[in-house]
């Protein structure tokens, strides 16, 4: 192949220039950054306007306790943790993306996990609503504004 490149990089620092990219694609790489904040401002940094982020991440749904958070994690190898799927919506908004969706592709269930959990010494049975439902991978879309006027604009002053 001729139209391919390589780069290594990391994600809180993506070696290309501003305005460059078209789309961004990943699958299972956002929720291992420990700063998932500035791997969204390089995402948008690098996309040209009206480019799209189209990426696959491990998501949860809602609070729970902490330490079932984290076993939960670990059993789908995410160490540093999966955003809450309104968090991940304000991070993405806050780095200035818009049409931003979440559509769960695969929802956990409590027997999923309960292999791994019963084998960490967990009653799995007393947390089970903690856990059932709580996590998923999604498709997590946006896309990254063009500046241009809203498509209602009627004429050339009625926006202004
Ligand atoms: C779970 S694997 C997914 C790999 C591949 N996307 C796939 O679907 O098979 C996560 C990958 O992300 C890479 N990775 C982890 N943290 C990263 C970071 N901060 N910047 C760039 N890559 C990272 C790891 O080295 C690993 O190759």
């Amino acid at each position: 192949m001729d139209n391919v490149e390589f780069l290594k990089g990391e994600i809180e620092h993506i070696p290309l220039p501003d305005n460059s990219v078209d789309v961004i694609i990943s699958n299972c790489v956002i929720n291992l950054s420990a700063d998932k904040d500035r791997v969204l401002r390089e995402a948008f940094r690098v996309l040209k306007p009206g480019g799209r982020l189209a990426v696959s991440d491990v998501v949860t749904r809602g609070d729970m306790l902490p330490e079932i958070r984290q076993s939960i994690l670990a059993w789908v190898g995410c160490i540093a943790g999966a955003l809450e799927e309104n968090d991940y919506r304000s991070k993405l908004a806050a780095a200035g993306f818009e049409h931003i969706e979440l559509e769960p592709t695969r929802i956990y269930r409590v027997d999923d996990a309960r292999e791994f959990l019963t084998g960490q010494g967990i009653d799995v049975d007393a947390i089970a609503s903690q856990v059932d439902g709580k996590f998923f991978s999604a498709f997590v879309r946006a896309v990254k504004p063009t500046g241009d006027a809203p498509k209602s604009c009627c004429g050339p002053t009625c926006c202004s």
